[in-house]
């Protein structure tokens, strides 16, 4: 069985940033997981003493606190910098940028629409920057609009790093038919246009596709779905250890991708668990 990986797959340039920070704090603690992959954040603790904080409450006044890839909402950024030693800001500067244009177009009286999911703890992020949080909407999809109610008749909208440019497009344009003034901002990730679009590519040739990261992860999630799209046999897994090898059973071509979050050596024990199934 050929054994092929997406011409663009793993780590993006915020992810290899934030750890790069992390290995240069040995005994920080990050505020929320700093990436979504258990294995690398494991490794994290285990070789370099990084800890891990869920809550506000938890963290200490001699602490060292990074904040992670997908930031953190404005006040909680605020409360930290007053209970700690140290903050060390790790959020990718592609979720600092729509962070300030929420904060710049509230300000100057916009409306703001967030294409995302509001559960998500960058949307969280995003949408504090608004100075009016009653006029700050977030939506997924087209049909969402319908529940929308704008104060002001100028809107400004911003995407979260990892969605469907396709979608955003079909809300930005739905949008545009009913309102007078709509600023958009492509605040989509170029990774992630890039990891999908080669996910694209190699899962119309495989008759089998892993998709390897973490299950929470936005844009790993978002790999699947698209190559679902094109090959029926895909399989999202976090490590070597969820695969099975019926899977692999009569196919000839086996398309491997992963998550933004994805370490290379996860990667690659999923490739080598891979080959040691017989034919
Ligand atoms: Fe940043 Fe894009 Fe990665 S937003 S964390 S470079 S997927």
């Amino acid at each position: 069985m050929k054994i092929e990986l997406a011409s663009s797959y793993g780590f993006c340039f915020g992810v290899k940033r934030a750890i790069e920070i992390a290995q240069k704090y040995e005994n920080s603690a990050t505020m929320g997981p700093l990436i979504h992959n258990e294995d690398e954040i494991n490794r994290l603790k285990k070789d370099f003493n990084v800890g891990l904080y869920s809550q506000l409450s938890d963290v200490k006044p001699d602490d060292t606190v990074i904040i992670r890839t997908h930031g953190i909402p404005k006040n909680d950024l605020k409360e930290l910098k007053k209970g700690v030693k140290k903050v060390i800001n790790a959020t990718c500067p592609f979720v600092t940028t729509p962070q300030n244009i929420v904060k710049n177009m509230s300000k100057d009286g916009y409306s703001i629409l967030i294409f995302g999911d509001i559960e998500h703890p960058e949307v969280k992020g995003v949408k504090s920057y608004a100075s009016d949080l009653d006029d700050v909407h977030v939506i997924l999809c087209p049909e969402d609009l319908k529940n929308v109610k704008f104060k002001n008749n100028k809107i400004a909208c911003v995407a979260q790093t990892t969605k469907k440019k396709e979608t955003y497009l079909e809300i930005v344009n739905a949008l545009i038919l009913k309102n007078k003034e709509v600023r958009v901002f492509n605040t989509i990730c170029d990774a992630t246009f890039e990891n999908q679009d080669a996910a694209r590519d190699i899962s119309k040739k495989a008759d089998i596709m892993i998709v390897i990261g973490g299950k929470s992860s936005s844009n790993t999630k978002q790999l699947h779905s698209i190559c679902l799209e094109n090959c029926k046999n895909s399989y999202l897994i976090e490590n070597e250890n969820e695969l099975e090898s019926s899977w692999f059973i009569n196919k000839n071509y086996c398309g491997i991708t992963a998550g933004a979050s994805t370490p290379d050596w996860v990667i690659q024990k999923v490739i080598d668990k891979i080959k040691s199934f017989k034919p």
